[in-house]
């Protein structure tokens, strides 16, 4: 077989020189070969030729599926806990601190605005419920300019500056900043919630 092709010489000649019949394996025609015989398969295999899920679509199954393995959030604060903190002097003067250090340079030490908006008043761009307040400063609006709390934070800082800015309603510092959001009257007063 593979022998008596063996040195055996094409009759073509070009300008003297000649060459030699040097086929194919058959190992390897038989893989080309297969490979024909395989487009059919391929070609009606979901995902292909607009046929079935596609790859975005099992992409994003397979994202859901991750997500839905991962080990679930913290829940999002409660409104309770926060006017619990916000009732309690010694860790509202916490929140203070935290707020003076990480907060006052966008929102000035009094709360009246500066970079970021003013916290003092009624209006709210992000909600003003106890739970949004936490929500806001803790996942931030990094399109804004807000950083992520959650990240720099302990637990326990998160909840004492949110109920610090609870705090600042109504404190009517000198020269705020506008009002920027949506009067939210959820808002942050001891009175509100249980
Ligand atoms: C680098 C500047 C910067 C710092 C520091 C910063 N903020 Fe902000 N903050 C912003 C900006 C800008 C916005 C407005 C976001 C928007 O327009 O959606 C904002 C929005 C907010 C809001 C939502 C206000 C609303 O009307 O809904 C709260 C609450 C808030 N910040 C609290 C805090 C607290 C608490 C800290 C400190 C732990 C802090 N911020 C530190 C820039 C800052």
């Amino acid at each position: 077989m593979a022998n008596q092709d063996e040195d055996r010489l094409l009759e073509h000649d070009y300008d003297g020189i000649q060459e030699y019949d040097n086929p194919m394996p058959r190992w390897w025609l038989w893989i080309f070969y297969a490979t024909i015989l395989f487009v059919p398969f391929y070609y009606v295999a979901p995902g292909f030729m607009g046929e079935g899920p596609g790859m975005i679509a099992a992409y994003e199954a397979d994202v859901a599926a991750h997500t839905a393995a991962l080990p679930p959030q913290p829940a999002a604060m409660d409104d309770a806990t926060l006017l619990a903190v916000l009732a309690d002097a010694d860790e509202l003067k916490e929140g203070g601190e935290v707020f003076t250090k990480n907060c006052a340079a966008c929102h000035r030490a009094d709360g009246g605005g500066l970079i970021g908006p003013n916290l003092t008043d009624a209006a709210w761009i992000h909600g003003g419920a106890p739970s949004a307040i936490y929500q806001t400063i803790s996942a931030g609006v990094l399109a804004k300019g807000m950083p992520a709390w959650d990240r720099i934070l302990k637990p326990d800082e998160l909840k004492e500056v949110a109920a610090y800015v609870m705090s600042l309603k109504g404190t009517n510092p000198p020269s705020p900043k506008a009002p920027e959001g949506v009067v939210d009257t959820t808002t942050a007063a001891p009175s509100v919630g249980k």
